[in-house]
């Protein structure tokens, strides 16, 4: 089954393509893709808004997802905001370390939550969630990734996302676990 994916980046394609292969064949938008305003009031909703608006421009079986980042320390910020918490992912990057400093390891706990929207083309919803717990930081470490992943530990590993090869990344991250939990869903759907 061909998917398109309402979204403009390709590392998070890849990502999910990773896990979803071959059982969705996922492709980015072949138009302009533009994002619609994330409204809603949970990841879920607001992966349901892009992939509706998606699915309403193609006709066909679109995929969403919506991520956060929560900070404990930060009762949870950005979380919902988290793409609106600075204009740049280097920017959002200084702006969560600077609202961190000073808080001792302990103290910054976080998690990363991801939520899929898959709709089917007979218009039915596929909705999971993950979720990965780490912490953030003290500055940022490794070049790969993308987004919040350059201060995200792992805390098992002592690394941060952005210092994880893809394939590292896929065995434990919130998209992964996300996408792993849509494959099922799918796989008994179809059974
Ligand atoms: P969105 O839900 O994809 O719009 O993502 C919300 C925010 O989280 C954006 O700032 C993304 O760059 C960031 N983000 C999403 N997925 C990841 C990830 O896998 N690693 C790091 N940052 C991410």
């Amino acid at each position: 089954m061909i998917v398109t994916v309402a979204t403009t980046n390709a590392a998070k394609v890849n990502e999910l393509a990773a896990i979803l292969s071959p059982k969705l064949e996922l492709v980015l938008p072949a138009v302009d893709y533009r994002a619609p305003e994330e409204a809603g009031s949970t990841y879920v909703e607001n992966a349901r808004i892009k992939a509706r608006a998606l699915y309403a421009a193609l006709g066909r079986s679109t995929l969403a997802d919506d991520s956060g980042l929560e900070v404990d320390a930060l009762g949870g910020q950005p979380g919902l905001h988290s793409a609106r918490y600075g204009a740049t992912a280097q920017q959002r990057n200084r702006r969560l370390l600077e609202a961190l400093r000073g808080h001792a390891k302990g103290a910054r706990l976080a998690r990363f939550r991801t939520a899929l929207v898959l709709l089917l083309d007979d218009s039915r919803e596929i909705a999971v969630e993950g979720c990965r717990e780490g912490e953030i930081a003290e500055a940022p470490r490794g070049t790969d990734g993308f987004g919040y992943d350059p201060i995200f530990v792992v805390p098992e590993l002592g690394r941060t996302l952005a210092e994880l090869t893809t394939h590292e990344k896929n065995g434990l991250s919130s998209r992964a676990l996300a996408a792993r939990a849509l494959l099922a869903e799918l796989l008994r759907l179809r059974r």
